[in-house]
């Protein structure tokens, strides 16, 4: 057990995280670092000055693990200079791997999973009372899950942030691995969801994206005492809050009840990302998402009929086992008749332990180059024009600070950054100096876009 701590020894605590991968970890940071300040650490500003280091991993794509060895091997002479110094992996690599991940680096003292976050602090204590080296992996059962309710960071402004509905994943898309990484889906109460976002809009948070594997089951697992549309329905009544979004989406689950709320909730941007992953319905069946193109043509039109000015963007894998040209055809048709606003698009690569990397990789790494190229610039053109409407439209923008060039070199012409409702940053001049850029951070402005630049808007405030 661990020794009574004096103030020094608990201010000498401080903890470096090195966060990997998707905004699910990012946030998982969040909570380690709230669990772990009531114990006395503080973060670290780099992993020389941190008496704990934390790689908070992902895998769902590439050689993932690699990456962390190869990230363990260059932070390993820092145990020599501190013999305190503890080493962890957590996240989705840390699950996955488990205690393997100790056999194979003999200097990492501690590796837990996304469902252990909460015990953290006992682990440390196992790690410095005893000298153990811990393995933390074990889920919990769904009916004994407990969230952790989320505290605002309390050392940074911001306009927009990130509320977590639910844990894992009760799919079985063949290529993921996040129902092992995960578990099974569990939905945080609603009221709890609720309260965590009206303690960030009391920070000045007006802008949030509620976050899950499959957010549209959010409640499935709870016999729906609150379904999605219902819990999108009670955040939009916080008061002070201007913009709700959600991701991630299946195209299974999006229903008719959750299109609807799109037009009549007030803060509810007219943005969606609703991964397709293939064009091709051989694809898809082989993917196990359960759902056809017609489908998902379907849902795109009750989407534009509810609210014709619907951004959509989309995650796509190319490449997939088995993927022929037609089949990659039909995703480049898909797109053209889509017209996403932005995609996230993906060389297919084998998960040890899902359906998928029991069949052959055979698509060959040169054909995956270049149908990612091929979907990637027809993107890029859509893209520039999607963009184009907005071009002398007046656009409502929701300001967080002076822009990323106002800071860099403040000379001649000071900036503020914000962003429309469907996610496109804008930037605004505004008179030199930061108290004008700040007197916006949070507040809602109109802008008449003058200028398109590649990843922008440019306009004036009406
Ligand atoms: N290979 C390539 N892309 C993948 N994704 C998930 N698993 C894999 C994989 N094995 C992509 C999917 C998913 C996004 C988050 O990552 O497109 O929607
Ligand atoms: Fe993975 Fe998303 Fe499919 Fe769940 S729905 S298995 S997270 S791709």
């Amino acid at each position: 057990m661990e020794a009574i701590q004096t103030t020094s020894e608990k201010t000498a605590r401080s903890v470096y995280i090195h966060t990997f991968g998707c905004q699910m970890n990012v946030n998982d940071t969040d909570r380690i670092l709230q669990v772990l300040e009531p114990h006395g650490f503080s973060p670290a500003s780099e992993p020389s000055n941190a008496s704990l280091i934390i790689l908070n991993t992902c895998s769902v794509r590439e050689k993932a693990e690699n990456k962390v060895l190869s990230e363990l091997g260059r932070l390993a002479p820092l145990k020599e200079y501190n013999e305190d110094l503890i080493l962890s992996v957590s996240g989705c690599v840390a699950q996955q791997e488990g205690k393997k991940l100790l056999s194979k680096v003999p200097y990492l003292d501690l590796v837990f999973g996304p469902d252990n976050i909460g015990q953290l602090p006992e682990l440390l204590d196992r790690v410095r009372g005893s000298k153990e080296r811990v393995a933390e992996t074990t889920f919990f059962k769904r009916k004994d899950y407990e969230f952790i309710e989320a505290e605002p960071r309390k050392d940074e402004t911001r306009v927009c942030d990130f509320v977590t509905i639910m844990k894992g994943c009760d799919k079985v898309c063949s290529f993921c691995i996040v129902p092992f990484t995960r578990g099974r889906e569990v939905s945080k109460p609603g009221d709890m969801v609720v309260r965590e976002v009206e303690k960030l809009v009391a920070t000045g948070i007006r802008d949030v994206t509620l976050l899950g594997q499959n957010v549209n089951s959010y409640g499935k697992d709870k016999n729906r005492e609150v379904h999605f549309a219902e819990l999108l329905r009670r955040v939009d009544k916080v008061e002070g809050l201007e913009r709700l979004r959600f991701t991630t989406s299946h195209p299974s689950d999006c229903t008719d009840e959750l299109v609807s709320c799109f037009g009549d909730l007030r803060t509810l941007c007219e943005f969606f990302h609703l991964p397709v992953q293939s064009g091709s319905d051989t694809v898809l069946e082989s993917m196990r998402r359960p759902y056809t193109v017609e489908h998902y043509m379907g849902r795109v039109k009750a989407l534009r009929g509810q609210c014709p000015d619907m951004s959509l963007s989309t995650d796509i894998i190319v490449g997939y086992p088995g993927e022929t040209e037609d089949d990659h055809r039909k995703t480049v048709e898909l797109l053209d008749e889509v017209r996403y606003d932005s995609i996230f698009a993906f060389k297919y690569s084998p998960r040890p332990g899902t359906r998928a990397a029991r069949l052959e990789d055979n698509v060959p790494m040169d054909v995956k180059n270049r149908r990612l190229q091929e979907i990637l610039s027809l993107q890029d053109t859509i893209t520039k024009e999607r963009r184009q409407r907005y071009l002398d439209q007046t656009v409502e923008v929701l300001f967080e600070g002076p822009s990323r060039a106002s800071r860099k070199n403040a000379v001649n012409e000071w900036q503020i950054m914000g962003r429309t409702r469907s996610n496109l940053i804008v930037n605004t001049p505004v008179p030199v100096g930061e108290f004008w850029a700040n007197r916006w951070v949070g507040k809602l402005g109109r802008v008449k876009v003058t200028e398109l630049k590649s990843n922008s808007l440019y306009g004036h405030l009406v």
